[in-house]
């Protein structure tokens, strides 16, 4: 069908507890990916929903006291929530109780048994109520389930099977033959390595004596449909397509371009649903895409009844939504598993977007706020740096489109941030503060439209993943993100040529984006209550040769600092790294009177934070820019929940504070 929408489904969920940080996972990633192809091609599809049947949700509804309908109405409401809580657009919410999916499950079962692809059979075999399949004895481990180490029981049962192992070459070839069809490449061998060995057939059935909750077999009345027959199903339901429907609207939809599953399920979908596909006669979908796991920051699977896991209720409440869906698709490739931390989630909110992305965007909107009437200023006098980021600005476009069509978001976001860095760089180096002292108006002009340009440019491609916060920021630069997405649509189809804000646009300063965290929104510090007997801020600080440390801010107990000998050995001196930086940013500590928090460029990759007590003495803009002495090697320091990674160097008399300085690049060494 010529017309055919881009179409990407979700896992459908068990609705036997709320969303957690791994099905946040998922769902994010399928929205985002949903929204950037919805942006380019004018519509996408994307199908989440609730698996509503089986075992297992039986089994929850007893131990709740409710019937199976009861409950799951009453946990679908957690799940339906998402589309607020995490911003996901979704198209269809689906639930494997809702009549047109019991109406394709039945058709489809029916059809199959018609077409001889199913069979009666007596089985006799170890079946786990908890992982809710048999197994042979010598799948056993200790007599247990293999899965999930629960206790087994020996059934005789007839039951109906589907005539899996009949695809098993025809399912070989097509993975072969596709070399994308299976996602990531690591995951497709382990796909090969299980259909090396021969496949069976699959039991579709449950004996209604044994499990009710279920769809009904329509020719074999005292028995449901196994979950996982009717889950999948769900993905052709949603299409519209049925067993012999003469309405084909359903191929506008169908075959889907992407099913993101968790890698614990790719199994189910890999061999289980392409067969099933063959059986029915239906196209199989473009690709089956497994992504990681999301473990505890100690690497342990999360489970409620270890207590490890990650409340996305708590996440989005704290840090809000925007940095959320960041976090989860910037920090881990997916594919790969990745380590929950608090820590390292506060970090990287910290470094990428307070840091890199609020920096750039509060400079690019202040200084024109302040030296140019706050509208965007057109371009005059080259500074001969503008070249290079208009060629970054091209090829950032082009990667990040490229790692968004194959679903690779933490390179299609690092690629922005290649952008965002470059951004704050190159205002480091054009020195607009500079340029507004010297008068030279036509350099700062160009100067700040390019970063402003630059600051929008990144706004409008990270906007699929951070709806909130870049529109925004979309809306400050002076535009809509109808406009913005115009604009995309544009730098696809030609390299961008940073004249995107129309000349003399008003702009809108506003707060900071994303404010900065010094310490772990209280809600999560409330999970860690253990009281802490000696807080890092009372240690008492190492004897240091200079003169001026960030000191402890205002609630922390007086530190003693050790008086300096007054001789000592020049191996005591050169242990001291000292190192020319330059302040790249620079703002107030919103709760320490005394500290600035400034980012110093000392010829590393990164710039490093460093927290300074001269608040009283400077101000932010008074340091901005200005090349000063670190302590590189001093240890770093936790204060107010922040890190402090160095120390400045200043000279004091009474109450007098001067900055040592240096006329030298950063990165120079201090001998
Ligand atoms: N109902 C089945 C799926 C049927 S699809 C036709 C199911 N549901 S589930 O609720 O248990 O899991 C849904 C998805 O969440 C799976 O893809 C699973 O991998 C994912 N995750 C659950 N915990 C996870 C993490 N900790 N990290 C990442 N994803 C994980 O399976």
């Amino acid at each position: 069908m010529a017309d055919k929408t881009f179409f990407i489904t979700t896992p459908i969920y068990y609705v036997n507890g709320k969303p957690h940080v791994g099905h946040a996972y998922t769902t994010i990633a399928a929205d985002t990916a949903a929204r950037w192809q919805r942006l380019k091609r004018g519509s996408a599809f994307l199908l989440t929903g609730t698996d509503e049947h089986g075992q297992k949700v039986l089994q929850k509804a007893n131990e709740r006291g409710m019937t199976p309908t009861a409950h799951v109405d009453d946990m679908v409401v957690h799940w339906h929530a998402l589309r607020d809580t995490l911003r996901i657009e979704y198209d269809r919410f689906i639930r494997t109780t809702d009549a047109d999916h019991i109406a394709t499950v039945q058709a489809t079962l029916q059809d199959l048994h018609d077409k001889g692809e199913l069979y009666e059979a007596t089985y006799t075999g170890w079946y786990s109520p908890a992982a809710e399949r048999f197994w042979t004895e010598k799948d056993l481990v200790d007599g247990k389930c293999p899965d999930t180490g629960m206790p087994v029981e020996k059934v005789e049962e007839t039951n109906w099977f589907f005539k899996m192992g009949s695809y098993q070459q025809r399912l070989i070839d097509h993975i072969q033959a596709n070399p994308a069809y299976i996602r990531p490449e690591s995951r497709r061998n382990e796909v090969l390595g299980f259909l090396d060995k021969p496949l069976g057939d699959l039991c579709i059935s449950r004996p209604k004596s044994r499990m009710g909750w279920g769809i009904e077999i329509p020719f074999a009345r005292d028995y449901v449909t196994y979950v996982w027959f009717d889950a999948l199903l769900n993905y052709v339901t949603a299409s519209g397509w049925r067993p012999g429907t003469t309405d084909e609207s359903w191929k506008k939809l169908w075959p889907a371009d992407f099913h993101l599953v968790g890698k614990d399920i790719l199994t189910t979908h890999a061999v289980y649903w392409s067969t099933m596909l063959m059986a029915c006669g239906l196209p199989l979908p473009g690709a089956i895409y497994a992504h990681g796991w999301w473990l505890s920051a100690d690497g342990d699977k999360m489970s409620k009844s270890k207590g490890n896991v990650i409340d996305v209720d708590l996440l989005v409440r704290s840090f809000g939504v925007d940095a959320v869906r960041f976090y989860l698709l910037r920090e881990i490739a997916f594919g790969a598993d990745g380590k929950f931390s608090y820590e390292g989630y506060l970090n990287r909110y910290n470094a990428d977007l307070a840091n890199d992305l609020g920096n750039l965007s509060h400079r690019a909107l202040s200084m024109t706020c302040n030296w140019l009437g706050g509208v965007v200023p057109a371009v005059e006098e080259s500074t001969g740096n503008e070249e290079p980021i208009l060629a970054l600005a091209a090829d950032v476009v082009t990667r990040f489109d490229a790692a968004m069509d194959a679903l690779q978001f933490q390179d299609a976001t690092g690629a922005v941030f290649d952008l965002v860095r470059a951004g704050n760089k190159y205002i480091d180096t054009t020195a607009p503060w500079a340029l507004n002292k010297a008068g030279d108006v036509a350099k700062l002009r160009t100067v700040l439209r390019t970063t402003l340009e630059i600051t929008y440019l990144s706004a409008a491609l990270l906007s699929c993943v951070m709806p909130d916060k870049m529109g925004e920021l979309i809306g400050k630069l002076g535009r809509t993100p109808a406009l913005a997405d115009d604009d995309v649509r544009a730098w696809l189809a030609a390299p961008p040529t940073l004249r995107s804000l129309p000349e003399s646009t008003p702009l809108t300063l506003g707060d900071p984006l994303f404010p900065r965290f010094r310490e772990m929104p209280a809600e999560i510090a409330a999970l860690f209550t253990a009281p802490q007997e000696s807080p890092v801020e009372t240690k008492p600080e190492a004897p240091v040769a200079a003169p001026v440390a960030a000191p402890a801010p205002a609630p922390a107990p007086k530190k003693e600092i050790a008086e300096a000998p007054a001789e000592i050995q020049y191996e005591d001196f050169a242990k001291v790294k000292l190192r020319v930086g330059k302040i790249v940013s620079a703002e107030k500590h919103p709760k320490a009177n005394r500290l600035l928090v400034l980012q110093v460029d000392i010829g590393e990759e990164k710039p490093r934070q460093i927290l300074a007590g001269i608040a009283e003495k400077y101000t932010a803009e008074q340091v901005l820019g200005r090349t000063i002495i670190v302590v590189a090697n001093l240890a770093p320091r936790k204060m107010m929940g922040m890190e402090s990674q160095g120390m400045l160097l200043a000279a004091s008399l009474d109450d007098a504070l001067s900055l040592v300085t240096a006329d030298i690049g950063p990165g120079a060494s201090v001998k």
